[in-house]
């Protein structure tokens, strides 16, 4: 591997340490922050997800209550217990995880949480400032993550060419939108491939910076990284492995062996964009804690 590595846990972990230290400020006031997950189902990569939120944030000092839903729960009763929470002055921060069951409209619920406890950053406000530039929304987690890895491992971005791998909300699409704005840190020429897309190959090659967040295991491969290139790999998928004992591993959107031979600077995964999402989240709930208690 020729490829600088860039340490997520441990760029994580520079963050996990100035949020506790506003954690300690805010606890000087009489103010602890406090956030609300709530599960809907038994999906157990959900199941996982929150746990290691949940345990994050007790470590730093945040109160979190995990409100775990049968999978029958039907959208009125989530929108009372939003409402609840929402009304709720000791409660700062509300997260409901994704996927929801069929039956729940998604964007409705993302909708229903106040846009100042919307740490996440899904909330149609917090989108719209997102596109907008504004500064002072909450922005998705995931991409936030990413962003702070690029800037603090010192990536260049203005001018850069991006590709980015998936057009979802959750990450493809709000991470386009960081990278283009017109403010430093940004100003990325960038492009978003997706399963309709033509020719995906020669974009990446195009590419300064890779973003794969496809969901496909090892789609980036070496002959798609231009030499010296950025490859941040977003992907955890499920692959079976019956040597494994729980029948399963996971594995990223890239082929890292390959691809970091190519590339100048690459995520590993695990360890690499995962340990941002959680720093993104708890920095997005001490902000929340902030404001409402301003
Ligand atoms: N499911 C996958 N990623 C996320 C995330 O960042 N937030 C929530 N709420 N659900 C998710």
């Amino acid at each position: 591997m020729s490829a600088f590595l860039i340490d997520g846990t441990q760029i994580a972990e520079t963050i996990h340490g100035e949020t506790r230290s506003k954690v300690e400020n805010l606890k000087q006031r009489g103010i602890q922050p406090a956030i609300t997950f709530i599960r809907v189902g038994n999906d157990p990569a959900s199941q996982a997800y929150v746990a290691r939120k949940d345990k994050m944030a007790a470590r730093l000092g945040i109160a979190a209550q995990t409100l775990v839903l049968d999978e029958q729960t039907t959208e009125d009763a989530l929108f009372a217990i939003i409402a609840d929470l929402n009304g709720n002055p000791a409660i700062h921060g509300i997260l409901v995880q994704a996927p929801l069951p069929p039956h729940i409209r998604e964007q409705v619920i993302f909708s229903s949480v106040l846009p100042s406890k919307d740490v996440d950053g899904f909330h149609p406000i917090n989108v719209g400032k997102l596109m907008l530039g504004a500064i002072d929304g909450f922005r998705p987690c995931t991409p936030a993550g990413i962003h702070e890895l690029l800037i603090r491992s010192k990536i260049p971005l203005s001018g850069a060419c991006v590709a980015v791998l998936g057009r979802g909300n959750i990450v493809g699409k709000p991470m386009a939108a960081m990278l283009l704005q017109k403010a430093p840190h940004a100003d990325a020429t960038v492009t978003v491939l997706h399963s309709r897309s033509r020719d995906i190959a020669e974009h990446c090659r195009r590419a300064d910076i890779i973003i794969a967040a496809i969901g496909q295991p090892h789609f980036v491969k070496a002959n798609m990284v231009k030499p010296g290139a950025t490859v941040i790999d977003v992907g955890v998928n499920r692959v079976d492995d019956p040597a494994s004992p729980r029948g399963y591993r996971l594995t990223g959107d890239v082929d890292f062996e390959a691809a970091s031979q190519i590339a100048g600077a690459i995520t590993p995964n695990p360890g690499g964009v995962g340990p941002m999402t959680i720093a993104m989240l708890m920095s997005n709930t001490v902000r929340a804690c902030e404001n409402l208690c301003a």
